[in-house]
């Protein structure tokens, strides 16, 4: 079986990469290595792969169309991970998560349909909810982003519904809450605040703290993927389940450290949500997948893997 993660030398693809290796799938890797933040970094998540045979890396952009053919060709499935992540930085620049994330998901989309492929499983985000009109978010509540990035997942999401009605191509798209875990982005929570805590440098809140966010582990990240290969379509919540402010975000990240960081309070950022809170029944019932990562054993395992 051949799969093709694009976005494979990424925190979320390069976890799925281990797993699908582990489990004898032959993998294509597509990644630009897009410098948002430390492409060396990258090249560090991928490097062990680097010597199976049944690995293989074509650097690209995924809106460069022969490229993307090349990559997919004789593949069974795709693991779509490649976009513009990050919320603030499509406030200043809201033109980049649009090509990668909506133009860049259609070019895999249309890649796919043209080389046969059995299934795509696209990442989408809990930022395609946005404006909160009740709690916790099941997957009929209505989407209206508060940011660009949601946008641009959003879009990427009702492509991939258009492409099964028209053209066929089984699609599912699995809206991430908050993935945290070793080798995450650099510019998220639970990271800045871990390596602040282990230095015992104060941790720095935008806003008063009592935004909510659901936190979900790599592992139960990558489990519901591979579970995603073989069962639904349509959009389902991959959510942790752990509703917790930022506030005690930072105070058990500081307990879990034994750290003595000072918390410090900054003005609010635009774009960010208020509260992020998935039910995940539609996941339970229709993929068999429920997370089994508590946020204090996650945030444990994260730290141990910072500290190494
Ligand atoms: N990490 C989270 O908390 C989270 C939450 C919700 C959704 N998501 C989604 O999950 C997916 C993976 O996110 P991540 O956290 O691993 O991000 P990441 O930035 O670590 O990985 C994305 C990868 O895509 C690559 N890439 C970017 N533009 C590209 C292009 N034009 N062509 C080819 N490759 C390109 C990057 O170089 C990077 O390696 C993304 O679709 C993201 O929107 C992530």
């Amino acid at each position: 079986m051949k799969v093709l993660v694009t976005g494979g030398a990424g925190f979320i693809g390069s976890h799925i990469l281990t797993r699908l290796l582990a489990d004898n799938y032959e993998v294509v890797c597509l990644d630009n290595f897009d410098p948002y933040y430390d492409p060396l970094t990258k090249r560090k998540n991928i490097e062990p792969f680097l010597s199976s045979s049944y690995f293989s890396l074509i650097e690209g952009d995924i809106n460069d169309p022969s490229l993307l053919m090349s990559a997919m060709e004789g593949c069974d499935y795709v693991f779509h991970e490649a976009a513009q992540a990050g919320v603030r930085i499509s406030v200043e620049d809201p033109m980049k998560p649009h090509m990668v994330n909506a133009s860049g998901t259609l070019a895999v989309l249309e890649a796919a349909v043209k080389c046969g492929v059995k299934k795509v499983v696209n990442a989408s985000s809990s930022s395609v909810y946005g404006t909160v009109r009740y709690l916790p978010f099941d997957e009929d509540h209505p989407t209206i982003p508060v940011s660009p990035y949601g946008v641009s997942k959003l879009a990427a999401e009702h492509y991939c519904r258009v492409f099964s009605e028209l053209y066929g191509l089984n699609t599912i798209s699995l809206r991430y809450f908050t993935v945290y875990g070793p080798r995450m982005r650099p510019d998220l929570a639970i990271s800045i605040f871990t390596r602040a805590a282990l230095d015992n440098k104060p941790i720095q809140i935008f806003g008063d703290g009592t935004k909510t966010r659901d936190f979900t582990y790599i592992d139960d990240v990558v489990d519901a993927n591979i579970r995603a290969i073989k069962k639904g379509s349509g959009v389902y919540n991959i959510g942790g389940g752990h509703h917790i402010s930022i506030l005690d975000l930072a105070h058990e990240i500081i307990n879990v450290n034994d750290s003595s960081s000072a918390i410090e309070y900054y003005p609010p950022v635009k774009g960010d949500a208020e509260h992020t809170y998935a039910e995940t029944k539609k996941a339970q019932c229709e993929l068999g997948w429920k997370a089994n990562t508590s946020i204090y054993d996650g945030l444990k395992k994260y730290a141990s893997w910072v500290r190494e």
